[in-house]
């Protein structure tokens, strides 16, 4: 059965694009850690829209855990003609001060886990002849940002990997789509590493999406064969802006709103 596996399902961005892919009668395999969370999305997905929704429990920080997806998937006889890499979390803080195993699981997560399921899954893709891959990174790919140094630097990995692999599936026929969301109210900034007063000043703007939206443009990004998309149009606006100023002064800007708003 063709499916499209959506990482980081359980809650945000990847639970209302489950939701919306669900409404489009695509059957889904739904990968996070929560796997009561993701056992209710599935019954509730398929009790409302009659579509097929699997899903796998995985941990992605963990070295193993993108074979293990991708052995599973085979043993339950499951195609996935879109793969959306979507799972992910954040840090801030002082970096010297960040707990140095959590940032290097931040990265098995965002950036080799990510890396491993598009090798695995795209060596697929390619022997069947169609198939697609969504990496969600950051507005934070754009821009070096002082106090969430490490998972800035993972997006920015996320962008440099999917906009090279873009050029090499073009030759397969396999599309392949760089998508960054900009600011969006989910459970995002709750998370041990990511709960501070500066990710609630970033998250609380006019530029903030919900998930909803977020998805909703992912999926019109899709369909329009976009490779490249920044959700948000003021988002948007700003990485093209933030193009023309040398990254040194966006980092300066950055690093004195941080300090500002510690000392207040
Ligand atoms: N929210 C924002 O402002 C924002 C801005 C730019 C980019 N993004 C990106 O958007 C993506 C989705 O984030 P979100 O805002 O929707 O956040 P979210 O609501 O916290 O969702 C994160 C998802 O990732 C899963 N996840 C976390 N750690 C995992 C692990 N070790 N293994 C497997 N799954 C894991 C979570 O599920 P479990 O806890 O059940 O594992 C959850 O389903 C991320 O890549 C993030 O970097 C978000």
């Amino acid at each position: 059965m063709d499916v499209t596996l959506i990482t980081g399902a359980s809650s945000g961005i990847g639970e209302a694009l489950a939701t919306q892919l669900a409404a489009r009668k695509q059957n889904l395999l739904l990968v996070a850690r929560s796997a009561g969370k993701l056992d209710m999305l599935c019954t509730q997905l398929s009790n409302t829209y009659g579509i097929q929704a699997h899903y796998i429990p995985a941990d992605l920080s963990k070295p193993d855990a993108a074979g293990q997806v991708y052995e599973e998937c085979h043993k339950r006889k499951l195609t996935v003609t879109l793969l959306v890499n979507n799972a992910g979390i954040g840090s801030s803080g002082e970096f010297v001060k960040n707990n140095r195993q959590a940032e290097l699981a931040m990265l098995q997560l965002n950036n080799a886990s990510l890396v491993a399921l598009c090798q695995l899954f795209l060596s697929d893709m390619i022997a069947n002849k169609r198939g697609g891959i969504i990496n969600v990174a950051s507005l934070a790919a754009f821009f070096p940002s002082p106090y969430m140094a490490v998972y800035a630097a993972s997006k920015v990995f996320v962008r440099s990997f999917t906009e090279a692999l873009t050029e090499e599936c073009k030759p397969y026929g396999i599309r392949v789509l760089l998508f960054s969301p900009g600011f969006t109210s989910t459970n995002f900034m709750n998370t041990p590493a990511n709960d501070n007063a500066w990710g609630k000043v970033l998250t609380d703007g006019a530029y903030t999406q919900t998930a909803e939206q977020v998805a909703t443009e992912l999926i019109q990004a899709w369909k329009r064969k976009e490779t490249f998309h920044v959700s948000g149009r003021l988002n948007a606006w700003a990485v093209r802006l933030g193009a023309l100023i040398p990254n040194a002064t966006v980092a300066r800007i950055f690093a004195s709103r941080k300090r500002k708003q510690m000392n207040q």
